[in-house]
């Protein structure tokens, strides 16, 4: 991976931070999300909501159905997963759904969008008992014959490439990737009008920030939503992710940005060791996620911490045990809502496709998005 970084360094001059970041998550044989899929649990490199155990799934699975309702339980719907990873979460959502909404899950067609090989191949595997299953590379593969249904992904917008940036004497600039006798290194190069989607992306940042102040930026979440909204007919986005609105993710005292790679458990900052094998990430800007929905013409309709999403959706259920409490059940429960845990720093954000809906409570959303009233449809 280093070989290939450094060849490709040689022949096209320093790489953007994004495109590091894909060959070292993605390539296709040598990238951290290419190899056995490993990563997430207890023997890999982090955990995730899914990686609690099923009732992550279980608490999805719910709120489809009620989706599936309120669609007008069409007879046929998609349910269209990504980042599937080892398909863990699509056993936990169509297991549950089958327990418990059983019309709903005749009808659906459990779809996937994977960029990787090995990933699409373990996934088809690990869904076999299940009927209607449907693996793609893109989801334009779908856009011929979009269905009503449900787009989501957990942690799957925190893995997307994003730029990195620093504010340096009053003006942003872009790291690049450098090598120098194999060793890599980043080098910094102000951030011209020449590049209008990294200066738009960081117009509404402002200018209020220290000297030497590092953040992260994304630009490709339109290119990322747009194929997924057309997969669908009607029906919602959920993005279910660590990261936080924009006032609160870019505040000037987080002068070192969110960006960690992951090994072994062990949380570090230093994305140019052993490319390949850790993992490299940042936290989601759930502001930008809702304003490029926006763009397209969809509506963000709710953003909430997962305490406050899960525990909603989880009410029946813990109605339900009241006298027989399941300790399992109480334990993965306690991890996902925790605010120590993975209860507040996770957020959930919701988007219609109706460009007409009207969001529950428009004031608490925009305020909790930092989003312009102004531009309400
Ligand atoms: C941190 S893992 C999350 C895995 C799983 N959803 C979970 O919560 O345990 C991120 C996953 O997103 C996938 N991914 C990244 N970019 C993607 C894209 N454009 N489309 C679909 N999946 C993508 C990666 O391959 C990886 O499997």
């Amino acid at each position: 991976m280093r070989q290939l970084i450094v060849n490709r360094i040689t022949k096209d001059g320093p790489l953007p931070f994004p495109d590091f970041m894909a060959t070292a998550l993605y390539h296709p044989d040598l990238g951290y999300y290419a190899r056995e899929p490993c990563q997430v649990g207890r023997r890999g490199d982090f955990f995730t909501s899914v990686s609690t155990g099923p009732l992550f799934g279980t608490v999805l699975a719910r709120r489809f159905a009620a989706e599936w309702d309120a669609l007008g339980k069409p007879e046929s719907w998609r349910l269209l997963e990504l980042g599937a990873h080892d398909a863990t979460l699509a056993t936990d959502i169509l297991t549950a759904l089958h327990q418990t909404a059983p019309e709903a899950a005749a009808t659906v067609e459990y779809a996937i969008s994977e960029p990787l090989p090995r990933l699409r191949e373990i996934q088809r595997q690990t869904l076999s008992p299940f009927p209607n299953i449907r693996i793609v590379e893109h989801p334009d593969s779908l856009a011929s014959h979009p269905l009503p249904g449900i787009a989501f992904g957990n942690e799957v917008l925190d893995a997307l490439p994003f730029h990195l940036v620093e504010f340096r004497a009053n003006t942003w600039h872009q790291l690049l990737v450098t090598h120098s006798d194999d060793h890599l290194s980043f080098e910094s190069r102000p951030i011209t009008a020449a590049q209008p989607a990294l200066t738009d992306a960081l117009a509404p940042l402002g200018t209020n920030f220290p000297d030497g102040y590092r953040t992260e930026v994304r630009t490709n979440t339109t290119s990322f939503l747009q194929p997924v909204t057309r997969a669908l007919t009607r029906g919602t986005m959920i993005w279910l992710d660590y990261g936080f609105a924009r006032t609160e993710l870019h505040h000037p005292d987080r002068t070192k940005g969110t960006l960690r790679t992951f090994s072994r458990h062990r949380a570090a900052d230093n994305p140019l060791d052993s490319p390949g094998s850790l993992d490299i990430t940042a936290h989601v800007d759930f502001t930008a996620t809702a304003e490029a929905a926006r763009a397209l013409g969809t509506t963000p309709t709710l953003f909430e911490t997962q305490s406050a999403w899960i525990t909603r959706l989880a009410r029946p259920l813990l109605l339900e045990m009241e006298g027989n409490p399941n300790p399992d059940f109480l334990r993965q429960f306690q991890t996902l809502t925790h605010p120590a845990q993975l209860g507040s720093r996770f957020h959930i954000l919701e988007i219609s496709l109706d460009p007409a809906a009207t969001p529950s409570d428009p004031a608490t959303l925009n305020h909790r998005l930092n989003l312009n009233p102004e531009s309400n449809r």
